[in-house]
């Protein structure tokens, strides 16, 4: 049932308002500004002495994990990465045995995250899994973790499953952050900040009608080049992703402090730029990125806090706490995605060549 959307995923992008509601229902903890997590199966000496995290999916469930480990190395101070599940397991990594490793994924049922997960048990490791569906094989299969609460995704291409397996992972280092270092003040303002999440998602979700204009307005690109810094840079890797599956325009995704090592050479006036421009430390370094775009005649679509001049359009999106922001900046860009597969036509819940899970290696 679309419940009167034209397609699901259009239904499941106005559905993040709830779905984030409800991954943070009844998991947070004000007298101790902390969250209770009752299935991570970690006691507090266990969090205490890990080392590092490696965290593994696959697609947008690995961009997810990005965002999760710039969380986890903010608020929980533990170095932290993410990996494509595929290449973990084929490049025979180390297993050491101070790393708490954490498989993500929405249907639980991916056969490269799931042979991950078997082979890091199978030599002794500490797995968890940040998961949707539940009772799924990578479920089962972890030693404890945080279900996303999504509710059913339908559509192939991930949506509100990514938004709220972030904040599962947000939910994730301020959990492990307060049983280490981080204090009762930064707690209670994260808590802060993920309590503003879902009424700032409903309000980017009343620009949807200026994001449908953009979005026709550059569909008739070739190619697009995403462009973030630290925080903004998986969010750029997951709106390039979107936009590729659902509208089949080649994207792709570069640090913005890596273009004048290459990708600008790609820059003139038929290959728009979407950059990624949060107000945090790194603002300035992104004006001056925005601006040798312009140099080169580039077209820049800006997903900012605040207006951006040299943009030739901004979609201001509300301000959280920096740690947070990545959460809603990736919205409206699923928003674009979409727009852009409606105005070219496209079967938008079912992508060619594409399955909603891939249980074959
Ligand atoms: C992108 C998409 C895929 C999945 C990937 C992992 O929109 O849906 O990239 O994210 O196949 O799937 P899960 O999260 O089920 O392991």
């Amino acid at each position: 049932d679309m419940g009167g959307h034209d397609t699901y995923m259009h239904k499941e992008i106005v559905e993040q308002v709830e779905a984030v509601d409800r991954v943070l229902r009844g998991r947070i903890d004000d007298r101790f500004a902390t969250v209770r997590l009752g299935g991570l199966n970690l006691e507090p000496g266990e969090a205490r002495r890990v080392r590092r995290i490696k965290i593994l999916g696959c697609g947008t469930s690995y961009h997810a994990g990005q965002i999760g480990a710039q969380l986890i190395e903010e608020l929980a101070r533990i170095p932290a990465d993410a990996e494509p599940a595929s290449e973990f397991r084929y490049r025979d990594p180390v297993v050491d045995p101070d790393t708490l490793y954490v498989a993500v994924s929405q249907s639980g049922e991916t056969y490269d995250v799931l042979a991950a997960v078997q082979e890091l048990k199978r030599k002794g490791a500490r797995v968890l899994g940040v998961v949707n569906v539940v009772g799924s094989a990578i479920a089962r299969e972890a030693d404890g973790g945080v279900y996303v609460h999504a509710g059913p995704e339908v559509c192939v291409v991930s949506t509100k499953c990514f938004t709220n397996t972030v904040v599962a992972f947000a939910l994730l280092a301020l959990h492990l952050g307060r049983i280490r270092d981080l204090s009762v003040s930064d707690g209670r303002r994260i808590i802060e900040g993920l309590r503003r999440l879902p009424g700032q998602i409903d309000e980017i979700l009343k620009a949807e009608s200026e994001i449908k204009a953009l979005a026709k307005d550059f569909a008739t690109a070739r190619s697009m080049l995403f462009i973030g810094r630290v925080r903004g840079y998986p969010v750029a890797r997951e709106a390039s992703l979107k936009l590729k599956e659902v509208s089949y325009i080649h994207a792709e995704a570069y640090p913005a402090s890596e273009l004048k090592h290459g990708p600008l050479a790609l820059v003139e006036p038929s290959m728009p730029t979407v950059a990624i421009v949060p107000d945090d430390e790194l603002l300035e370094k992104n004006r001056a990125a925005l601006e040798e775009i312009k140099a080169r005649s580039g077209r820049i679509l800006a997903v900012a806090h605040q207006e951006q001049e040299k943009a030739d359009h901004t979609i201001v999106v509300p301000k959280n706490e920096h740690e947070l922001d990545p959460i809603l900046m990736g919205i409206p860009l699923q928003l674009f995605a979409y727009h852009t597969a409606l105005a070219l036509g496209r079967d938008i819940d079912k992508p060619r060549n594409l399955a909603k899970s891939v249980t074959v290696e």
